[in-house]
């Protein structure tokens, strides 16, 4: 497979492949670096289904970076509400500032400036380069994984060190360095619509006759990964507290899940809790104490809330307050009907959604 005929007959192949079968996606006819970023970073981790319509509203209320560098973090990660992985909006928001100090609002062209940007990696960097600049940098993320070890039939596993070496020296080489932009995006959605996971229909694949995964049998198990995801189990007692038409909620700063977003008051234990164990707790105590009266109006049902990492066991449990205290007062005390103008988690909006039924 190294002769060089090959990789150019497979890149030739793809970029026809692409050029009939493509979808038609806001962010593949245009060449500003701006937005080609904010799609890259969305479609990490998201369907380009689900992803559209974020980019969209997005783009359109962050039209640039001195837009988004304009911003306040709360509105960007609003925005971002219920798309997951917080962490991207906030680097997308500190990256901003970055161009705006260093580069004085212009995104920078130079592929090792734009890698130093918060929140871009190999993958994002060689992306924006080659789309925006046509720069010869081979984009690799878990489509071009798939791609390249079935049609190379590589068994060295994608998430060991070898394996990223081994398999980004094979993606540059296949870049056809004047058509960059083109052929990565032709390999990116070679893997999102014909050499797909599960199933994949070899049959009619304009690349079978060079494929080693095909002619070995292979395709089911490449490519080979590792490690599996390391899951742990958290559960989430949150106390949805009503003082006559307000309530209160507080914002994540830990570093950790959905830090930066907000939240009704949380007690976190270490198992699933009953109400009854929870009120005895020291920290319901210590949240309430002075009030005269406390009052649990209701229970949610359990949720299960499922994240990359960690299962969530969440309950959402009603309470009345007669009164406030110091430990309520220092919460972000809102009316109730100002709940959506805050960033919350899409558990949070699940409850929140649930509440709005059942008062329907
Ligand atoms: N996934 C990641 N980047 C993409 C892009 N530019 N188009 C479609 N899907 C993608």
């Amino acid at each position: 497979m190294e002769n060089p005929n090959t990789y150019i007959y497979i890149s030739n192949i793809l970029t026809s492949w692409y050029q009939a079968n493509k979808r038609d996606l806001p962010w593949r006819s245009i060449s500003d670096p701006y937005k080609i970023w904010i799609s890259e970073i969305i479609l990490q981790q998201t369907r380009v289904n689900q992803g559209l319509d974020y980019y969209l509203r997005f783009v359109e209320r962050f039209s640039g970076v001195k837009e988004l560098a304009e911003a306040n973090e709360d509105e960007v990660l609003k925005y971002w509400q219920g798309l997951g992985y917080y962490s991207r909006a906030r680097n997308l928001h500190k990256a901003s500032l970055q161009i705006s100090t260093k580069f004085e609002g212009n995104f920078p062209q130079n592929h090792s400036a734009v890698l130093q940007l918060s929140g871009i990696g190999d993958y994002t960097a060689a992306a924006i380069c080659s789309f925006a600049y046509n720069q010869p940098y081979a984009v690799v993320d878990g489509n071009v994984y798939r791609v390249l070890s079935r049609l190379f039939g590589i068994e060295t596993p994608i998430d060991s060190s070898k394996g990223k070496k081994e398999f980004a020296e094979i993606a540059q080489h296949l870049l056809p360095k004047s058509e960059s932009g083109l052929h990565n995006q032709a390999i990116m959605e070679f893997g999102a619509l014909q050499c797909i996971p599960a199933s994949p229909d070899c049959n009619n694949c304009p690349l079978k006759s060079v494929c080693q995964a095909f002619e070995l049998n292979l395709v089911t198990i490449l490519p080979i990964k590792l490690q599996k995801t390391k899951v742990s189990n958290r559960y989430f007692n949150y106390l949805f507290i009503k003082y006559n038409d307000e309530t209160f909620l507080q914002k994540r700063i830990a570093k950790d899940v959905w830090q930066n977003l907000y939240e009704f008051p949380l007690i976190e234990s270490d198992q699933l809790v009953e109400i009854t164990d929870l009120i005895e707790s020291e920290k319901f105590k210590n949240l309430f104490q002075g009030i005269s009266q406390v009052e649990i109006i209701k229970k949610s049902n359990p949720m299960k809330h499922i994240l990359t990492h960690r299962v969530i066991f969440a309950q959402f449990i009603t309470v009345t307050v007669s009164e406030l205290n110091n430990k309520l007062q220092k919460l972000v005390q809102i009316p109730l009907n100002e709940i959506d103008r805050f960033a919350v988690s899409r558990l949070m909006e699940l409850f929140l959604e649930s509440l709005i039924k059942s008062n329907s």
